[in-house]
């Protein structure tokens, strides 16, 4: 019984349920029985998780934009939803320096307009703001950043996490502090596993090339990522929202959900890891390419989720490995997505279970 229970027959709203990580999440949450509706803009594409495993059958789908807070008020106010969680945003560091002003839009006025209408709705008793781990003033070090690390962010992505933290700290701090709804967190880094088709992403572009029989070109080959397969960091923010539910206001504020401290892998080490599982194609390191700036050392330090929630990373590197490669085959086999991405939550859980992780028993 995940999670003790506590998503059976809960209304549970998610923002960007279209994407790739709110997709998996609200297929998992309806296996844990809950009541799921989600706010999103359309998908970008036909291959995009959310149309390949039909999820507009499973839940209740509303087409919208963050930015747009009548709206999103108006889907709150209908929903009465008891959980919610926000992952809409424009996720990507490369697109936001092509468009920093619709990216500060999103992820900063999305987050607000979040807020109001989670502050509008009494039935909210819980409410989880996914940022990044890339929220952190990135100082290039070996070591793993702390939930009380200062905010910062370079690029427009990051500096606009950054910010949706402040948002959430100056939310909780102004209006949620003797409130019923409990506020949180959670940054995790670079997530991921089958039904991502993200431009400018490691494993979406090897899948890419290998589809159209191309060499995959390494933008960061020596670049150090926290790689997670997708359901790492879901775990955290259904154990999260969980233990809020059940336990109460100790447990607002910053998490981080990132991979094991020994299992920081630099972006050739993945690639050469699929190769060797899948064996599907080549990869070439262009010379001298003159690039936006991108964090090239970014490590999470776990120790606060270990220590108080109970949670743990589930897969190990290989494992993870694995995971992606199985979710893209499914992809690119094209049958029974939505079976196979419950195989894989089942499979993840049973791992779980395993390794005795307190949510999964
Ligand atoms: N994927 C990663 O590696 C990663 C790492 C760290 C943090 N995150 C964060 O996790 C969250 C989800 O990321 P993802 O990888 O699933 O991204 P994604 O691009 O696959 O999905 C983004 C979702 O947000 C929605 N969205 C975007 N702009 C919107 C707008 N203006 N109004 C309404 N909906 C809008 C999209 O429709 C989609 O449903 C984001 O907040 C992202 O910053 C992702």
């Amino acid at each position: 019984m995940s999670f003790n229970n506590i998503y059976h027959g809960k209304k549970v709203l998610v923002t960007g349920h279209t994407g790739f990580k709110g997709s998996w999440l609200s297929i998992w949450l309806k296996q844990l029985g809950a009541d799921v509706y989600g706010y999103a803009l359309p998908p970008y594409s036909e291959l995009d998780n959310f149309v390949t495993t039909n999820l507009e059958s499973q839940i209740t789908h509303f087409e919208g934009d963050v930015r747009d807070a009548a709206k999103l008020n108006d889907v709150f106010a209908k929903v009465q939803p008891e959980i919610v969680f926000h992952l809409a945003a424009q996720p990507l560091v490369l697109l936001s320096y092509e468009d920093p002003v619709g990216t500060f839009e999103t992820n900063l006025m999305g987050v607000v307009n979040f807020f109001e209408a989670v502050r509008k709705t009494k039935s909210v008793k819980v409410a989880i703001n996914v940022t990044s781990d890339k929220c952190y003033d990135n100082k290039e070090w070996v070591w793993g950043y702390r939930e009380n690390d200062p905010m910062g962010g370079k690029d427009p992505y990051s500096a606009s996490k950054g910010c949706a933290e402040l948002i959430t700290s100056s939310y909780v701090h102004s209006f949620f502090n003797n409130s019923s709804c409990l506020v949180a967190s959670a940054r995790a880094g670079n997530v991921i596993g089958g039904g991502d088709w993200a431009k400018d992403r490691i494993v979406p572009d090897y899948f890419r090339a290998f589809k159209a029989n191309l060499k995959l070109t390494i933008r960061n080959p020596y670049a150090t990522r926290p790689w997670q397969h997708v359901l790492e960091p879901l775990s955290g923010y259904l154990n999260l929202a969980a233990t809020l539910y059940e336990k109460g206001k100790e447990y607002c504020g910053g998490w981080n959900f990132g991979p094991e401290d020994t299992s920081n892998y630099s972006v050739k080490d993945l690639v050469d890891r699929m190769l060797l599982i899948d064996n599907t194609g080549g990869y070439e390191i262009p010379e001298n390419t003159v690039k936006p700036h991108e964090a090239t050392l970014l490590k999470l330090d776990i120790s606060k989720a270990v220590n108080y929630l109970n949670w743990r990373p589930v897969l190990s590197f290989d494992e993870t490995a694995e995971f992606t490669v199985n979710g893209y085959k499914d992809d690119i086999s094209e049958e029974g997505i939505l079976n196979k991405r419950i195989e894989q939550i089942n499979l993840y859980t049973s791992k779980a279970v395993q390794k005795k992780i307190e949510w999964a028993i």
